[in-house]
């Protein structure tokens, strides 16, 4: 039989956003954010992802005037602001070693620009952190995941707005001070590409906002801020926590050429280095020539500083963190081709790969393709923040959920981790399954795209108890982990 050899130290975790699990959206001071505007539109298809991503000055409007929590997912996500020491005590007894959240910005800053941070917001992590400790699960903490407060939509220009950025800076360098004895491992902006493809969750760009300007010149320039906060807050760990790191985090979806026409490769690369543009910036410090000439092709001017530009030459990120769910294919030519989904990224139809109810194909040898690409292309550890299977689970009358699918998903990617590693030679610091219990979803605001080890009894109208039951899966994973550095052929 062979085994394989887990690295010494490696990281083996779970995944969440505050967003999607905490709820509470109005308590112990905590803010609006942009996410609480956010609600499941049940006429939409489970597949039409662009929808769900629009947010116009009317809705934010709307959502500003209904008080209420139960239709707006992201306001009452799963109760983990309440349940946290419970949820925690069972995926300690996986046992996973490392934790990733986020700290909400709005329950620190509720506005934003506040002078003094939210006291209340910040004993709130004390004890998730403390709670972790227990466990000696170490967190890793990201500070920008979805979620702004919304007075800086409304009274400033969101990330387009330099004042924003600083306020982001600020936001970060106070939770930073606060939580360094406890946070090793910093990811500035969850995937930092996601900007271009969803400028309101990612930045909170509304395009009716700006009338008098080229919507994407705003893109462009809320991204070049936030390459600019990044560094800042990368400049700001290193000078004064040298322990700590840093992380650079991408969505990674890989794209293959549809067949073997060389025009179908060229096309694929060219996909694959827009994406790589994000990572580049952040861990070789300059703007690749090749964004710089389609910034230029497309006439945009960004307001960008020489000290704005040297800040991020001389502060790159220590490693490569990405989420990867899954790959799709691109032609130079898409007529007449199908369609599907990763995570929203449309692409062409991979018949090789199965396709989940939300379009998304899974892909685990992808993973590995990724783990070669990033690692050959940086030289630095790279590190798996999100990887899972978003699908609609049953719960049994016996309380059990049988989720064989997600296990076998788990199983796959896993086992390529693991093989590339091990063949490859590729350095991983770790690996965390996307998520802790069923959560929100991001992009749809469903609970019923679930991808948790521990099902949530709760609906996408938010009807539900909010109870807690262990999954298969969650029997799995714990499995894998008790066979501590040596994993067995036969777990998969
Ligand atoms: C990642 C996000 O893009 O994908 C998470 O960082 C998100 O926040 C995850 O939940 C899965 O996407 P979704 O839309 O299915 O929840």
């Amino acid at each position: 039989m062979k085994n394989y050899k887990v690295p010494e130290g490696f990281l083996w975790g779970i995944a969440t956003s505050a967003n999607q699990v905490e709820g509470a959206w109005d308590e112990d001071g905590k803010g609006m954010s942009i996410a609480d505007c956010e609600s499941y539109n049940p006429n939409l298809s489970n597949k039409d992802y662009k929808a769900v991503n629009k947010m116009t000055t009317t809705e934010i409007k709307e959502a500003i005037a209904d008080k209420s929590s139960k239709a707006w997912g992201k306001r009452h996500g799963v109760d983990f602001y309440h349940q946290y020491p419970e949820d925690i005590k069972k995926l300690a007894a996986t046992g996973i070693n490392t934790f990733r959240t986020s700290i909400a910005w709005s329950r620190i800053f509720p506005n934003g620009d506040d002078i003094k941070p939210n006291e209340k917001g910040l004993k709130f992590y004390h004890d998730l952190f403390s709670e972790l400790k227990k466990y000696h699960i170490q967190p890793i903490v990201t500070l920008s995941h979805y979620e702004m407060p919304l007075n800086l939509v409304l009274h400033y220009d969101a990330w387009y707005d330099k004042k924003v950025r600083d306020y982001f800076v600020k936001f970060a360098k106070t939770v930073i001070d606060e939580f360094h004895d406890d946070v090793k491992y910093w990811v500035p902006i969850n995937e930092i590409d996601s900007i271009i493809r969803h400028p309101w969750s990612s930045a909170g760009l509304v395009e009716d906002r700006f009338p008098n300007k080229n919507f994407e010149e705003v893109i462009y320039q809320a991204m070049h801020n936030q390459f600019v906060a990044s560094a800042e807050i990368t400049k700001y760990i290193h000078d004064n926590y040298s322990g700590s790191k840093v992380g650079s985090m991408i969505t990674s979806t890989m794209v293959y050429p549809y067949n073997s026409d060389p025009r179908n490769t060229l096309k694929s690369r060219q996909v694959m280095r827009d994406s790589y543009n994000f990572s580049d910036i952040q861990l070789r410090g300059k703007y690749p020539k090749s964004l710089l000439i389609q910034i230029k092709e497309k006439g945009l001017h960004l307001k960008q500083t020489e000290k704005e530009l040297d800040l991020i030459r001389k502060n790159t990120a220590d490693f490569v963190a990405f989420s990867y769910y899954s790959s799709v294919c691109t032609a130079f030519d898409t007529t007449g081709l199908k369609v599907t989904k990763a995570n929203r990224t449309v692409g062409v139809f991979n018949e090789h790969l199965e396709t989940s109810e939300w379009g998304w194909q899974i892909d685990p040898v992808g993973l590995r393709v990724t783990l070669i690409d990033l690692y050959d292309r940086y030289q630095k550890p790279l590190f798996i923040l999100e990887n899972g299977l978003g699908a609609k689970d049953e719960l049994t009358s016996e309380g059990k959920v049988h989720d064989d699918y997600r296990i076998d998903y788990l199983k796959k990617h896993i086992k390529q981790l693991l093989t590339s590693i091990q063949k490859d030679g590729i350095e991983v610091i770790g690996y965390c399954i996307w998520g802790t219990t069923d959560m929100v979803s991001a992009s749809s605001t469903q609970m019923s795209k679930r991808y948790g080890l521990i099902y949530v009894d709760l609906d996408d109208e938010g009807n539900g108890s909010y109870k807690r039951y262990l999954k298969d899966s969650y029997y799995w994973y714990h499995k894998l982990l008790s066979f501590g550095d040596i994993v067995p052929e036969n777990i998969f």
